[in-house]
């Protein structure tokens, strides 16, 4: 079965075709990034503008690319929450009238869960799949999520972020440091020539053990560059390489620390890993390394399929319609 997926959720216009839930036949993402970077964020109004600009061409390319009609289409799968209400509108509104003018059955799925389903496109024959229960940690720009995944139609929260997504600090770190945006590759790409002991943050503690807080050693970092006011430049340099290194360690150690906490308090050794910040590869080391001392299976998907895309989106909707899941033409956007 060809599933066409559609993701407009953030920047990006998506679109992609997955056969029977894991064969990527095509994937487009079109992004409005350049437009946004001299604001520091994205701003919800040029995203959605580009969105409705492009969506049309995107899904006839992502149509083209693999090969099908639009009439061999059995299911399309649009990302209906959470991300931004302009944004969600326009690929809703999309999927929609394909839907009702082709009679295609239509699904909204949720954009957090499709980032997890990730890692079951390409790549790994079925038998090294993870099985359900797995656990499954989303680290991206707009949440930070530990999930627990009974079935794909089954998701329990067990921790997330009450404060800044892990993504949102990369990238409000990256803005203090004067890097550019989006902020984690930028972090990533000088803080592998830091010291990440250089200097001590830590993220702040949470009443429950597994939810996150990012928001206090952003603020640390601030306070700490203040100081750097009037060195001279090599000094600068260095120092700024340090605090990235430094900032990214402390991340990462919560994430991971957490992360495996949650494995054995549930006792599933199996966790799957999605979102955009999982293209960080101190986070993909360190995790493989601790998971492993700690006999805990780890899954990554490809770093394309980390970030947003609408692959991910039309195979989870395949998974959820082998269930029995579809939606109607009232399907609406579910921004938070
Ligand atoms: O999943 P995603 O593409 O979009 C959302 O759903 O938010 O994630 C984008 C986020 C941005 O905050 C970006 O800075 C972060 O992922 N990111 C990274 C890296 N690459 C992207 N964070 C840390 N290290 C990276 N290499
Ligand atoms: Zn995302």
């Amino acid at each position: 079965m060809y599933v066409l997926g559609i993701e407009t959720s953030c920047d990006e216009t998506a679109a992609a075709v997955v056969k029977d839930g894991r064969k990527v036949l095509s994937s487009e993402v079109a992004s409005s990034l350049k437009f946004h970077k001299k604001y520091g964020g994205i701003i919800p109004e040029i995203a959605f503008r580009m969105q409705l600009e492009t969506i049309a061409e995107v899904a006839d390319s992502a149509i083209k690319e693999a090969g099908i009609k639009l009439g061999q289409v059995g299911l399309i799968s649009v990302t209906c929450g959470p991300g931004l209400l302009g944004s969600l509108l326009v690929g809703l509104s999309f999927a929609k009238s394909l839907s009702m003018s082709l009679d295609i059955p239509l699904l909204g799925v949720n954009h957090l869960h499709s980032h997890i389903y990730a890692n079951f496109l390409n790549g790994a024959p079925s038998a090294r799949l993870p099985a359900l229960p797995f656990l499954a940690l989303v680290v991206s720009g707009g949440h930070t999520s530990l999930l627990q995944v009974d079935d794909f139609d089954d998701i329990k929260i067990l921790g997330q972020s009450y404060d800044d997504a892990c993504g949102e600090a990369f990238d409000k770190v990256a803005r203090i440091l004067g890097l550019g945006y989006p902020g984690g590759p930028l972090i990533e790409k000088i803080a592998r020539t830091g010291n990440p002991k250089a200097v001590k943050f830590g993220c702040s503690d949470t009443k429950n053990p597994l939810d996150f807080s990012f928001s206090g050693i952003k603020t640390a970092v601030l306070y700490h560059v203040c100081r750097f006011a009037g060195l001279p430049v090599s000094r600068l340099n260095r120092m700024t390489k340090d605090v990235a290194a430094s900032f990214q360690d402390a991340v990462i150690e919560a994430l991971v620390r957490k992360s495996l906490a949650a494995c054995r308090g549930k006792k599933i050794n199996r966790l799957l890993l999605g979102g955009g910040v999982v293209v960080n590869n101190s986070l993909r080391e360190r995790l493989a390394e601790e998971a492993k001392r700690n006999k805990i299976s780890v899954y990554f998907p490809p770093p394309e399929l980390c970030l947003d895309n609408a692959a991910m989106v039309a195979g989870f909707g395949y998974a959820l319609f082998k269930k029995g899941k579809v939606s109607d033409l009232y399907l609406n956007a579910q921004p938070s």
